[in-house]
């Protein structure tokens, strides 16, 4: 049995981060299909990333959620992440998704998009949109977002925008 099939009925919980996932984060962000696929391609430095961070977890406009997959009653794994950025009006916010590379692959990543946004969506009730900004190379991050209901609306320069009403 492949890993993929053994990770099929694992449970995976969406929690708020935290400090303690700020190493994991930096890490993941590194990666380089992460950065191949980011709107900024550069690596970003640990003070750099420590600073940003530190901000994120006490501002109001951002929200990290941290995908943790369950193997048994008391063995988990962070999988993944999903960051919220909330307009200033407080209407809609763009969401971004990134993969702990070694769970990437495993189809996890439409569960972890689509749990994320219900969390979200039920924790911050004035959304009405979601925003995503997908390079026209990355297929299955366009594939995932479509398949949770986003639609295309235009594209600026190798860059989709994407669309999703809620609440
Ligand atoms: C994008 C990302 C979240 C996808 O997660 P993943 O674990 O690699 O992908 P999954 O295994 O969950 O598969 C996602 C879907 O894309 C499909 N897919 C994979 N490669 C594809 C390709 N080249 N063309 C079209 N679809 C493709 C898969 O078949 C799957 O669809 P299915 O379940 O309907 O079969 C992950 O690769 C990642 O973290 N990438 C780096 C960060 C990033 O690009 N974030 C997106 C910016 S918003």
């Amino acid at each position: 049995m492949n890993k993929g099939k053994l990770l099929q009925d694992k449970q995976i919980i969406i929690r708020p981060a935290t400090a303690d996932d700020s190493a994991a984060i930096l890490l993941w962000r590194n990666d380089p299909v992460t950065r191949e696929n980011s709107l900024t391609t550069e690596p970003v430095s640990k003070d750099d990333h420590d600073k940003w961070f530190s901000s994120t977890l006490q501002r109001k406009d951002r929200v990290i959620y941290i995908a943790d997959v369950s193997f048994t009653s008391n063995q988990h794994d962070s999988c993944g992440m999903c960051r919220f950025d909330i307009s200033q009006d407080g209407k809609s916010a763009i969401v971004s998704i990134n993969l702990n590379p070694k769970y990437r692959g495993e189809g996890l990543s439409l569960s972890i998009l689509e749990l994320s946004i219900n969390a979200f969506v039920q924790e911050f009730q004035g959304i009405t949109s979601l925003d995503a900004e997908i390079r026209d190379s990355n297929l299955p991050s366009i594939h995932i977002f479509t398949k949770a209901g986003f639609t295309k609306k235009d594209v600026d320069s190798e860059v989709g925008h994407y669309s999703l009403s809620v609440n």
